[in-house]
């Protein structure tokens, strides 16, 4: 990939002095997607990283049944809900790298500093472009406005994506009004809850449903390829609070003794290059602000995002799976 030889030029100058150190990342990514980021960092610091690759639930038994006797030395999750366990069952300790916070707005770091966003998503409303004013859509609660009964198009509640909006609802509106928006979402919907959000877009696009929510990194490859594709795509609730974000997080665990190298990565991670490549390749927001963004999120065009403290919107996600449930969002 191009951009190497900017990283390893980059790299060059912060290299640890940890040549012998190799670091275990346990990660919700396999090893071939983040080779294009591992090789240029090992290349570049002669540091080595071994990638544990699982599902997000079983990384964190497993970080739970190794305790402090872990390998890992790093995290990385694809989700606030996960990020944002691991941190509240004590599995992750502080970062120090200056870089980090220098480069990354402080409401995507975890205010204990325990983990980040490297990038991330809007979910908000996706809607047909040939059926909706997308000018009627400007809350979440628009959506369940009772003039789009039959037309919504919504995933199933269980999943990560669905429990960290839903903590965000609750931190924004309160508990009540999070239950009554979450019940007039599923007295508008068009069919059962879908199983994933490639199926949402597709059921709008199709005419299955007018509206639906997804996150933005789901269309963005499809517009990209096919700007005859029916489906656009709506930031949320700009006036006040900003659109729903939810991204992929990092964090050093607890059990790490290679604390230097886990920084050295972490700084390497939210330099600008890396930035541009991962977040471009994720088709998601570079957490950092120095980075720039696919030409295809630019088209969908800035919005205000919540400002919230991610690790504070991950505390919610408990309560919002509870309303869920509540509201009968199957
Ligand atoms: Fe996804």
């Amino acid at each position: 990939m191009k951009f190497l030889s900017a990283i390893v030029t980059l790299l060059a100058a912060v290299t640890v002095q940890a040549n012998t150190a190799k670091l275990v990342l346990y990660s919700s990514y396999d090893g071939e997607r983040l080779a294009p980021i591992l090789q240029p960092f090992t290349q570049a610091t002669g540091i080595q990283v071994e990638v544990v690759f699982a599902s997000s639930t079983d990384l964190l038994k497993q970080l739970e049944t190794e305790g402090l006797n872990s390998r890992a030395d790093l995290y990385l999750d694809k989700d606030i809900v996960y990020m944002g366990e691991a941190n509240r069952k004590g599995f992750l300790q502080s970062f120090t790298s200056n870089g980090v916070t220098q480069k990354v707005p402080s409401h995507l770091i975890s205010d204990d500093k325990n983990w980040f966003l490297l990038f991330y998503r809007a979910r908000t409303v996706m809607y047909n472009t040939q059926k909706v004013n997308p000018e009627d859509l400007k809350t979440y609660a628009d959506l369940g406005d009772p003039k789009w009964k039959g037309q919504l198009c919504l995933r199933t509640s269980k999943n990560s994506y669905n429990e960290a909006m839903a903590a965000y609802f609750i931190k924004h509106f309160g508990e009540i009004q999070t239950t009554a928006l979450l019940e007039s979402w599923v007295k508008n919907l068009a069919v059962e809850p879908l199983k994933g959000d490639r199926d949402v877009i597709a059921a709008i696009a199709n005419g299955t449903c007018a509206i639906g929510v997804a996150n933005t990194y789901y269309l963005a490859p499809i517009v990209r390829d096919d700007v005859t594709y029916p489906v656009g795509v709506r930031f949320l609730e700009q006036d006040k609070v900003g659109a729903h974000i939810n991204g992929v997080g990092i964090g050093i665990t607890k059990s790490s003794k290679n604390t230097a190298a886990a920084n050295a990565f972490l700084e390497f991670m939210v330099s600008k290059p890396v930035q541009e490549a991962v977040a471009g390749g994720f088709s998601q927001y570079p957490a950092s602000k120095e980075a720039d963004m696919a030409p295809i999120l630019k088209e969908f065009g800035g919005f205000a995002e919540d400002m919230t403290n991610v690790n504070a919107v991950s505390d919610l996600v408990p309560a919002g799976i509870e309303l869920m449930k509540k509201a009968g969002y199957k």
